[in-house]
């Protein structure tokens, strides 16, 4: 539907183009009168190269025919069609309705298909490969920005294919992370370690826990701190804790980057990685999907 704000243009648009069309038929038909058959072709006056002279013959039939049906078009496509002003056409056509039909048409197609695999559960549907074609198209629709085309990840976003979960890797806690999404919440510890040297110590220690090489005396101090303040969610090992999104730090795969100056960073002012809901933007078959999607990348070899 055409939005004017004032019924002065409705009327400026309609009028200048039906005014146009007319126009045009005056145009064709005032350049085609004044020839009588049979008579004489006049010359406009101009020569070149001595005798090659420009005639004034009437415009070519055929070309004429094309004109007067292009306009013959035009004003039956106004008719059907919204286009002259806020005039919508006798077909009511809006590009709204067009779409919301496509959509409509789209629902009853794949609706009932993705009503089968809501009921499959994720062990079988992994061993669907059209399910699986399905679930990677709507990954890469809604998850790649985030986590890469190839499931990868990138720094803050996880990677999806290998077999390390911070939120859990079985399929009823991919499928809670996809529902209702995750926050993570990592508090900034600078202050409490009593500043930079405290985050030193600390980050040894951390380094250590993953068999990394590490200054053994900074280590043991980093120890003691690292039971006070982080045993809590990162575990007395440092396997971390999939309830708290809390990750493991033992086995050197990194969030937010794994080099000193990473850990450190993540140490002294914290993270707070965030997983957005899905359940209300895809719908129950969709995430049901999805999860099966992603808990076969991390069965692949
Ligand atoms: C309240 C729970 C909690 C406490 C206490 C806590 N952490 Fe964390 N930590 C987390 C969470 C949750 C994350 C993940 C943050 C994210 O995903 O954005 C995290 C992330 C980290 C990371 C980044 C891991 C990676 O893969 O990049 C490091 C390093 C870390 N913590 C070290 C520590 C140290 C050292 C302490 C103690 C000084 C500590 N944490 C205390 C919850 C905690
Ligand atoms: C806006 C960015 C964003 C989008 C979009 C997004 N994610 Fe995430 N996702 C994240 C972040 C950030 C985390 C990590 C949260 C944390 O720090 O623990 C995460 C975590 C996850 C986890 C948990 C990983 C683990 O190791 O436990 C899964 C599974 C996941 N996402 C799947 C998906 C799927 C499937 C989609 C598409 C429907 C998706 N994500 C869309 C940002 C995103």
């Amino acid at each position: 539907m055409a939005d004017f704000n004032s019924d002065f243009w409705h009327w400026y648009i309609a009028v200048a183009t039906v005014i146009s069309i007319l126009a045009c038929v005056w145009l064709l038909r005032w350049m085609t009168s004044g020839f009588e058959k049979g008579e004489e072709v006049e010359s406009t006056g101009h020569v070149w190269d001595g005798d090659l002279s420009e005639l004034n013959n009437p415009l070519p039939r055929w070309w004429l025919g094309l004109f007067y049906i292009t306009l013959a078009f035009g004003g039956f496509y106004l008719l059907l069609y919204p286009g002259l002003g806020k005039f919508s056409g006798i077909l009511n056509w809006t590009s709204v309705g067009a779409y919301e039909e496509e959509v409509a048409q789209m629902e009853a197609e794949v609706g009932p298909l993705f009503a089968r695999y809501q009921q499959t559960e994720v062990l079988d549907l992994i061993k669907d490969r059209d399910a699986l074609k399905v679930g990677e198209r709507l990954y890469l629709n809604y998850c790649s920005t985030c986590h890469g085309s190839d499931a990868r990840g990138a720094r803050g976003y996880p990677n999806l294919r290998d077999r390390d979960w911070i939120w859990g890797g079985d399929p009823q806690s991919i499928k809670a992370t996809l529902t209702n999404g995750r926050i993570a919440a990592m508090p900034t510890w600078e202050a409490a370690l009593g500043g930079e040297q405290g985050v030193d110590e600390v980050t040894q220690y951390v380094l250590s826990l993953s068999g990394r090489a590490s200054i053994e005396q900074l280590a043991a101090k980093g120890k003691a701190k690292y039971d006070i303040f982080c045993v809590a969610c990162h575990g007395p090992e440092g396997k971390g804790n999939p309830a708290l999104g809390a990750p493991n730090l033992s086995d050197d795969i990194w969030l937010y980057g794994g080099s000193i100056t990473r850990i450190a960073e993540s140490i002294a002012r914290g993270r707070a990685g965030q997983m957005p809901a899905q359940l209300e933007r895809l719908g129950e078959a969709k995430v049901h999907l999805l999860t099966a999607y992603v808990y076969s990348l991390s069965q692949q070899k």
